[in-house]
């Protein structure tokens, strides 16, 4: 069985009935959506944040229908979120297949993430799950916060570790901390565990982003294409460390290559290389494990069995990941 399918296995039967579910909460009488949402179904991802979900519910008991509710909405907001994304990243790639803007175009995918977002709203609010809307609306706003946040910074290159940790926050962790404090929160859970479950999705959902940004520096075929990052002038945890050890002279030299030449493979070659010999790599690295630490020891105080195991397993697998 390979490592996804042994974490899985706790919460294998409820995954299959939410697969189902997700599909159908997607559905639309107008064809052209149905085509498009079809599609997204077909290339559907690893389902890492329903993966937290279930975990984070079953720990304490039986799954009910409260979680599944809490997956579906977690998962209509985080592919809206993507489809956005790739529209403002200009992306064409998306898990090693094209993205709805290369497909459909820009106005298409724009619509699409907007019905999206409104089917995972209504799906709350029908099923009057107003605990888990707040939890997930919260993280949306903060989602979009985190990508102003990140644009307004890529435009003037001045992104600290700092502000970078905020941005990440932000854009990545807070949904993984709605993830899991979702799933607390459906099985019943009180106030202090529920906010105990926000922080461990967060430091996992940091770990996340940050294996996410080594991506773009080329070591795996992740089905993005690498080096997207530096062409869009987005500072990431490994170069802001290399700009903050070189000298005065070489931070100018590369801060103009980036403003002025981001658009070449040469140059963003060039920022690679000045990364790694920085040390830029095995830095990102190390903070990262910090995060996936620091999560794992949020979960000690709670009961250890079956689905406890597979949750540690998922957050060991989000940093040590090839995709
Ligand atoms: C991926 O980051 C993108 C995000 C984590 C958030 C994107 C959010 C928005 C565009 C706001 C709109 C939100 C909704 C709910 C409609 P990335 O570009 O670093 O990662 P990638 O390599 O996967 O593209
Ligand atoms: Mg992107």
């Amino acid at each position: 069985m390979s490592e996804l399918g042994t974490i899985k296995k706790p919460i294998a039967e409820e995954l299959e009935i939410f697969e189902k579910r997700f599909k159908d909460s997607m559905k639309s009488s107008v064809p052209l959506l149905d085509r498009i949402t079809y599609y997204i179904v077909q290339r559907k991802g690893k389902q890492v944040r329903p993966m937290f979900v279930f975990l984070c519910a079953k720990i304490f008991g039986p799954i009910k229908n409260e979680t599944y509710l809490a997956a579906s909405l977690i998962e209509l907001c985080h592919t809206a979120s993507l489809v956005h994304d790739d529209v403002v990243d200009d992306s064409h790639l998306r898990r090693g297949v094209f993205s709805i803007n290369a497909l459909w175009k820009n106005k298409i995918a724009v619509i699409v993430g907007d019905y999206l977002l409104s089917k995972g709203l209504l799906l709350a609010v029908e099923h009057e799950q107003y605990q888990t809307l707040k939890i997930i609306s919260t993280a949306v706003k903060e989602l979009t916060e985190g990508e102003l946040l990140q644009i307004e910074k890529a435009r003037k290159l001045d992104i600290t570790e700092e502000v970078y940790f905020d941005v990440i926050r932000q854009k990545t962790a807070s949904l993984m901390a709605a993830a899991c404090s979702a799933g607390a929160s459906s099985a019943g859970r009180s106030k202090e565990e529920i906010a105990d479950f926000k922080k461990f999705g967060e430091s996992a959902g940091m770990a996340f982003q940050i294996k996410d940004d080594l991506f773009d520096y080329g070591f795996n075929n992740v089905g993005k294409p690498t080096g997207i990052d530096i062409k869009e002038k987005k500072m990431t945890l490994p170069l802001i460390h290399a700009l903050t050890n070189c000298s005065p002279k070489e931070k100018k030299s590369i801060l103009n290559k980036l403003k002025r030449k981001s658009e070449s493979k040469q140059v963003r070659k060039e920022i690679i290389a000045f990364t790694k010999s920085y040390g830029g790599i095995d830095y990102a690295e190390q903070v990262m494990n910090q995060f996936k630490d620091q999560a794992i020891s949020l979960l000690e105080k709670y009961p250890s069995n079956e689905a406890m195991t597979s949750l540690k397993l998922l957050v060991n697998f989000v940093v040590a990941r090839n995709s």
